[in-house]
C-alpha cells in the first residue's frame, strides 16, 4: 500500500520517442500511442502503468499481442517477453465527458483538457509514467471543427489539416525531451489574446493566453506578468525561453492553481482573469505570482527535472523560492518576506507540527498526490533560502549555474541540487542535507549574558526539534542564523566572534551547527539589543525570552524591517495568548496600553510606508495562535480576537480614520503593489474601526460597498457588513448575486465571504449554500471557496454549540467519491483535532473514523485522515 524512496530503480527501458493520436469525440475519445523503446536492462519485461483507460489493442512491432501474451491489472501492463528493440503502438478508449476525477484527459465547460501531474497520464494510455523515463513527442489532435477549433499541444504547431467531414486534425512536435507528465492537451472553443516577447538572444517568442468567449479583456494583466517574468529571469538567472510559442489556456473545473506543461501551461481560471470590477488586488498579485511561477518551472522542472516524486521539492521548492524573489523585486522585497513567512507559518508550521508532518524529501507515501503540500512547496523554498544565505546571492547564482551545466536535460535529486550549490561555494552541505531528510520545525532556545566589567556579550544558542511520526529523535540541523548586535540607537555594531561570518552579501551569519553553542562579543561598552533570525533566516521557531524593553526597542528601531514587524508579533501574540487565558477563565478581557501605542505612534509615524503599516496592524492569525496554545478552544479565541480588535480600534481611532480619509477614494483603478498597499492599509482600517459597530463607521463601510470602483473595495465593504445582522447583510450579498450571478470566479468569492463570516449562523449558512442553484459541487473552485474556506473559519468550524464536523465529514464523503483530489485538500480542517476539549475531540475523531470507514474511500483522503487516529 506504501510506496519507498528506498525502492527507487532506474528504468529498464529508453524511449527514443512517442506519436500520440487523439481522437476526440462526444462519447468516446481514442488515443493511440506508438512509440520507439530500447531495453536497457537485459531480460527484463515490460511493465507499464496504466489505471482505467480500456485497452483496444497493444502491437510489438506492428504485430498485434492476443490476450496470453500480456497481463493486464487495475495499475499495470506486463509483457514477459519483448525485443531489445521494438515499435510499441497501444490503442486506448477513454470517456472524457464522465471524467469527474478532473486528472488525466476530462471536459470542462466543453473544452477537453488534461492534468498529467503527477501520475495521470496513466489514465489515458498504457506508459513509463516516472518523470525519468523523458522522451520527444509528436501529437495530432482530431476533432469536430466548429466545436473544438482551438486543438493545442506541447513545442511546435507544425499545421492544421482540414479532413473534409467537418473535422479537423492538428500536428504538434516538442523539440525538447520530457517526461509524461509534463504532457498536454487542449481542444475547445476559446478566445485567445496575442503578443510577442523577443528574448535577449533574439528569439521572437509568440505568447497566447485562451479563455472563454468574451474573456478576453481580463486576460492582458496574465499577459504582462508573463512578459515580467520571462525578462525577470533572463536577468535574475540568465535563463531565456527557448521554444517559439507560450501558450496559457484558462480552464473553469481545475483541482490546483496552475500546471507548468511544457508551452502549454493550464490555469485555474481564477488566476488567469482579471479586471479592475472583476478582481481584487490581492487576486492581481496572485495571478502575477502564479504565471511567474509557472514560467520559472520552464528551467527548473522541465528542463531540469525529479528523478522520482520523493524529489518533487527539488523543482516546487526551488521554484517557490523563485517566485518569492520575483515578487519581491515586483513589489517590495521587505514585504514580501513578511507575507511569506506569514503564509510559511500559518500553513506549514502547523503541517509540521501535526500527524501528516513530512520531510521536504519525504521518503515513504501512499499517494503521490498527497506530496503537493506546503512542506514541499513553502518549506521546501526556505531550504533554497537557507543555502542562498549561506553562500550568499552571489554565491547562489553560480551555484544555479552550475546545476543548470550539470543537469539541464536530466532527472535529478535534491542531492544532486545541494552539491550544484554547495562545491562551487567550497562549502560542505553534508549536514545541510538533513533539512530535507527531517521533519518537524526545529527550536532554537536563545540566551543571553552580558558582562560589564569584561565588556563582553555571550549569546547561548541551542537547538532541538520534537519527534515526527516515524522520527523519534533528530540530529542537529545546520542552521544561518542572521544576526546584528544593536547601540542605543539602533545602529549596528561590528561583530568580530569566533563562529560568526560575513557572507558575500555583507550580511553577518553564525552557522549554528551544535545542539548548543556559546558565541563571545568582546569590547562591547554596553549592553547591545539583539536582533537574532533576521530575515527570518530559517525555518525556526525562536525560544527567547527578551526583556519588553527590547522588544519595544527592536520594534521601534530595528533596522531589519523583518524583525521590526517579527518583535511585534512576537508582543501581540503574547497579548493574544493572555487574553484567551483570561477569556478561558471569564475574566474581563484588557489589553496591555504600550502595544497598543506603540501602534498607534506607528500609525502617526509619516516615514514609515503605508504598507510596512499594514504589516504592522495586522494580528497573529487564529492558525498561528492555535499552534501555540495547548488547547482550542472557539469560544475563548473568538472573545479574545474581538477584545483585542476592538481595544485597538478604541485607542487608534483617530489615526484609523485619518489614515482611512487620506487613502479613500485615491487611484481606485491603479493596481500597482503600492497604490494596492494603500487600499489594503485604508481597509485594515476600516475593518478595525468597524469592530465597534459604531453606526457613523457602519455607514463609511455601507457607502463603500455601494459606491465602490474596484472590487477590492467592495469585498472589503462586504466582508464587514457580512458580520452584521441587519438589512444592509441581505442588501449587499443580494445585490452582489445579482451583479455576478453568471460568473463563477467572482461569484466564489460571493461564498468565500459567507463561510468566512465569525456571526454563529455560520453553519446553517453554509450548509444552505451548498443547496444554492449557483453551487456546483463537482466545480473544485466552488468547493474550495465555499467549503475548504468554512473548514479554515477555526471559530465556527470547532463551535461547541454546533456541529460542523457532522456536516463536513459528508461533504468529505460525497465529493471523494467524484474527485479524490479536492476532497482530501478538505481533510486539512481536522488538523487541530488533536487540541480539542475532550468532548469536542471525541466528536471530531468519530466523525473521521466514519470517513475512513468508508471503504471506497480514496488512498488521498485515507492517508490524511488516518494518522489523527
Ligand atoms: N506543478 C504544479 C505547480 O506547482 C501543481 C500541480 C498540482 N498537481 C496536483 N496533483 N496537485 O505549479
Ligand atoms: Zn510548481
Amino acid at each position: 500500500e506504501k510506496i519507498f524512496l528506498k525502492d527507487y530503480k532506474s528504468p529498464d527501458f529508453t524511449v527514443d520517442n512517442v506519436n500520440l493520436d487523439f481522437i476526440l469525440n462526444e462519447d468516446f475519445c481514442r488515443v493511440i500511442s506508438q512509440s520507439q523503446v530500447r531495453k536497457t536492462t537485459p531480460g527484463a519485461p515490460l511493465l507499464l502503468n496504466g489505471e482505467g483507460p480500456k485497452l483496444i489493442s497493444i502491437k510489438v512491432d506492428g504485430k498485434a499481442l492476443d490476450s496470453s501474451q500480456y497481463e493486464l491489472t487495475s495499475e499495470e501492463l506486463m509483457v514477459k517477453d519483448v525485443p531489445d528493440q521494438f515499435t510499441l503502438e497501444i490503442e486506448t478508449e477513454l470517456q472524457p465527458q464522465n471524467n469527474t476525477a478532473l486528472e488525466g484527459l476530462y471536459k470542462s465547460n466543453g473544452i477537453f483538457c488534461t492534468q498529467c501531474e503527477a501520475q495521470s497520464f496513466r489514465t489515458i494510455t498504457y506508459f513509463w509514467d516516472r518523470p525519468d523515463v523523458m522522451t520527444s513527442y509528436s501529437v495530432t489532435i482530431e476533432a469536430d471543427k466548429t466545436k473544438y477549433p482551438v486543438l493545442l499541444s506541447n513545442g511546435d504547431r507544425l499545421k492544421v489539416e482540414d479532413l473534409g467531414n467537418g473535422r479537423h486534425k492538428a500536428y504538434w512536435k516538442d523539440p525538447h525531451k520530457k517526461p509524461c507528465y509534463l504532457f498536454a492537451l487542449v481542444a475547445g472553443d476559446l478566445g485567445v489574446i496575442r503578443d510577442t516577447f523577443t528574448t535577449r538572444s533574439g528569439r521572437k517568442v509568440n505568447l497566447e493566453v485562451y479563455a472563454a468567449h468574451g474573456k478576453q479583456d481580463r486576460c492582458h494583466h496574465a499577459m504582462e506578468s508573463l512578459k515580467k517574468s520571462m525578462k525577470w529571469d533572463e536577468e535574475a538567472f540568465g535563463l531565456e525561453y527557448d521554444l517559439n510559442d507560450y501558450m496559457i489556456v484558462a480552464i473553469d473545473d481545475f483541482n490546483a492553481g496552475a500546471m507548468e506543461n511544457k508551452g502549454l501551461n493550464i490555469f485555474n481560471s481564477r488566476l488567469v482573469l482579471a479586471d479592475t470590477a472583476s478582481a481584487t488586488d490581492t487576486d492581481f498579485f496572485s495571478i502575477e505570482s502564479v504565471v511567474a511561477h509557472e514560467y520559472f518551472h520552464n528551467w527548473t522542472g522541465n528542463r531540469v527535472t525529479l528523478r522520482d516524486w520523493f524529489q518533487l521539492s527539488l523543482k516546487e521548492g526551488l521554484t517557490v523560492f523563485r517566485d518569492q524573489e520575483f515578487s519581491g523585486d515586483m513589489t517590495d522585497r521587505g514585504t514580501q518576506r513578511i507575507d511569506d513567512v506569514d503564509g510559511l507559518r500559518a500553513a506549514q508550521f502547523a503541517e509540521d507540527a501535526g500527524t501528516n508532518a513530512h520531510p521536504v524529501r519525504p521518503d515513504s507515501c501512499m499517494s503521490v498526490d498527497n506530496f503537493f503540500t506546503s512542506t514541499i512547496y513553502e518549506k521546501g523554498a526556505e531550504v533554497i533560502r537557507m543555502m542562498q544565505t549561506i553562500v550568499g546571492r552571489k554565491g547562489f547564482r553560480k551555484g544555479m549555474d552550475e546545476y543548470f551545466r550539470r543537469h539541464d536535460g536530466q532527472a535529478v535529486t535534491t542531492e544532486d541540487f545541494a552539491a550544484a550549490i554547495s562545491e562551487p561555494n567550497g562549502k560542505d552541505f553534508t549536514q545541510f542535507r538533513r533539512w530535507y531528510s527531517q521533519a518537524g520545525t526545529p527550536t532554537v532556545k536563545v540566551q543571553e549574558a552580558y558582562d560589564a566589567s569584561k565588556k563582553e556579550y555571550t549569546l547561548t544558542l541551542e537547538q532541538s526539534c520534537a519527534p515526527t511520526p516515524g522520527q523519534p529523535t533528530k540530529e542537529p540541523f545546520h542552521i544561518p542564523l542572521m544576526v546584528a548586535l544593536l547601540d542605543k540607537q539602533g545602529k549596528e555594531l561590528p561583530l568580530n566572534a569566533k563562529g560568526v561570518h560575513t557572507n558575500s552579501d555583507g550580511k553577518y551569519i553564525i552557522e549554528l551547527r551544535e545542539a548548543r553553542e556559546v558565541y563571545t562579543f568582546t569590547g562591547m561598552n554596553e549592553k547591545p539589543v539583539l536582533s537574532i533570525l533576521r530575515e527570518f533566516s530559517a525555518p525556526v521557531t525562536l525560544q527567547w525570552a527578551a526583556a519588553a524593553d527590547d522588544l519595544y526597542f527592536l520594534v521601534e528601531k530595528d533596522p531589519d524591517s523583518f524583525n521590526r514587524r517579527e518583535m511585534a508579533q512576537k508582543l501581540a501574540s503574547d497579548i493574544y495568548s493572555d487574553l484567551i487565558a483570561k477569556a478561558r477563565k471569564k475574566e474581563a478581557l484588557t489589553v496591555e496600553p504600550r502595544f497598543l501605542k506603540a501602534l498607534n505612534a506607528l500609525l502617526l509615524d509619516t516615514k514609515a510606508s503605508p504598507a510596512f503599516k499594514a504589516k504592522m496592524l495586522q494580528l497573529p492569525s487564529l492558525h498561528v495562535l492555535a499552534q501555540k496554545e495547548a488547547v482550542l478552544d472557539a469560544n475563548a479565541f473568538y472573545a479574545a480576537r474581538n477584545a483585542f480588535r476592538t481595544a485597538i480600534a478604541k485607542e487608534c481611532r483617530q489615526a484609523l480614520l485619518d489614515t482611512y480619509r487620506q487613502y479613500h477614494g485615491v487611484e481606485t483603478k491603479n493596481h500597482d503593489s503600492k497604490v494596492g498597499a494603500h487600499r489594503r492599509l485604508k481597509n485594515m482600517a476600516l475593518g478595525y474601526l468597524a469592530e465597534t459597530k459604531d453606526p457613523e463607521i457602519l455607514k463609511l463601510a455601507s457607502e463603500q460597498y455601494w459606491k465602490a470602483e474596484n472590487l477590492t473595495d467592495r469585498m472589503a465593504a462586504m466582508a464587514i457588513l457580512a458580520e452584521l445582522d441587519s438589512p444592509e447583510r441581505t442588501k449587499a450579498l443580494d445585490h452582489f448575486y445579482q451583479e455576478w450571478k453568471n460568473d463563477s470566479v467572482v461569484l466564489n468569492k460571493w461564498f468565500t465571504v459567507q463561510a468566512t463570516s465569525l456571526r454563529p449562523h455560520t453553519l446553517d449558512e453554509v450548509k444552505a449554500l451548498t443547496k444554492h442553484p449557483a453551487f456546483n459541487i463537482t466545480n473544485p473552485n466552488n468547493v474550495y471557496s465555499l467549503l475548504r474556506a468554512f473548514g479554515s473559519n477555526l471559530i465556527r468550524f470547532n463551535d461547541p454549540q454546533t456541529d460542523a464536523f457532522k456536516f463536513y465529514a459528508d461533504c468529505i464523503i460525497e465529493i471523494d467519491a467524484k474527485n479524490p483530489q479536492v476532497a482530501s485538500r478538505l481533510c486539512a480542517a481536522f488538523n487541530f483535532v488533536q487540541k480539542l476539549e475532550p468532548a469536542m475531540k471525541d466528536r471530531a475523531l468519530s466523525e473521521i473514523k466514519r470517513i475512513v470507514a468508508v471503504e471506497t474511500l480514496s488512498k488521498n483522503s485515507r492517508e490524511l485522515l488516518q494518522s489523527a487516529l
